[in-house]
């Protein structure tokens, strides 16, 4: 029996230990582990091959994804789909691990309703956006990266007197900025969920700036477009020097933490466990502490929510 695994999408911490444990597992089952590179794009071009121990000794530590990841567009089209198809057929491949988001899913459903295919999808994105599920690979090592950001960033802003705004990414998702904002005792965060009452929050700044309020750290999420907005408001209304960083491409790199690593070993193994007993077209998420399969079909179109908790952590803060 033979078995691939492919990244696609945005890379994240994480993605290595999933690939080494996923060689690992497979010869432990007896089934032979195919690596696809370079995602869709590879899949089309025929860049599959055999994976060996070898290939992952060593990978565990290392961010990033050692097989390469794409987004791609020709897979869009059903020609470059039958050429991807051809190319499995080459090597027996008709299951699947897929470690990537929610387009990289899609994707492959596409591709399993028209030929002959099984799938498991591994949420793995810095975004955090698969429906359902509460983490996905890489938030951790992300939400650490961010960390050691805003700590450093609180340091020359405490130093000065000045405000900064930071923005995370996460696409759509403010994710990333909630949580960073909550754990790092920020003043104010805007995200594409909750709107900010600007009002009520002059009132209080400019209270606790007159009564000693040193600085002032404020997170943005990209999704918002606001970082410049909100510098400006800032300075204006709060009359106090703002600085602005975007933390960018480095909260997708990075030595996977530990949390990172342990997820990956558990989503893949359970992947393998699952193709290697049905046909399925299937996501493993995480929800309250466990692991779940969930039918493509239920994530299909459906809007990722934000644990409420994290939500009403927020509103104390900018409403
Ligand atoms: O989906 C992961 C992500 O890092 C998003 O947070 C971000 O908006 C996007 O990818 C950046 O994409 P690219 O790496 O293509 O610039």
């Amino acid at each position: 029996m033979t078995i691939a695994i492919m990244c696609s999408g945005g890379d994240c911490a994480g993605m290595n230990p999933a690939i080494k444990s996923f060689v690992d597992y497979s010869y432990e089952k007896g089934i032979t582990p195919y690596f696809i590179y370079e995602g869709f794009e590879g899949l089309i071009d025929g860049k599959i091959k055999k994976a060996k121990h070898e290939n992952v000794a060593g990978i565990i530590h290392l961010g990033g994804t050692i097989i390469k990841t794409s987004r791609s567009k020709r897979f869009y089209e059903k020609k470059y789909r039958e050429q991807a198809y051809d190319n499995l057929q080459k090597h027996n491949i008709n299951k699947i691990v897929v470690l990537g988001g929610n387009g990289s899913f899609e994707g492959l459903n596409v591709f399993s309703k028209e030929y002959d295919i099984s799938f498991v999808g591994v949420p793995s994105t810095i975004d955090n956006d698969i429906y359902s599920s509460d983490y996905s690979l890489g938030v951790d090592t992300s939400l650490n990266i961010i960390k050691s950001a805003l700590d450093d960033i609180r340091d020359t802003s405490s130093s000065f007197k000045r405000a900064f705004v930071v923005e995370t990414m996460g696409r759509d998702s403010g994710y990333l900025a909630i949580v960073s904002a909550i754990t790092s005792g920020a003043e104010i965060c805007v995200v594409p969920e909750i709107e900010v009452d600007f009002n009520s929050l002059e009132k209080r700044l400019k209270k606790e700036l007159k009564n000693g309020r040193s600085y002032i750290l404020a997170i943005v999420a990209e999704g918002t477009n606001k970082t410049d907005t909100l510098a400006k408001w800032i300075e204006e209304k709060l009359d106090i020097e703002t600085r602005t960083v975007s933390l960018g491409h480095i909260q997708r790199g990075g030595n996977p933490s530990v949390f990172d690593r342990l997820m990956a070993n558990e989503f893949v193994t359970l992947s393998i466990d699952k193709l290697l007993t049905e046909n399925t077209k299937s996501v493993i998420i995480y929800k309250n502490s466990s692991f779940q399969y969930k039918q493509i079909e239920e994530l299909s179109d459906k809007t990722p929510t934000i644990n409420p908790f994290l939500l009403k952590q927020l509103e104390k803060m900018i409403k």
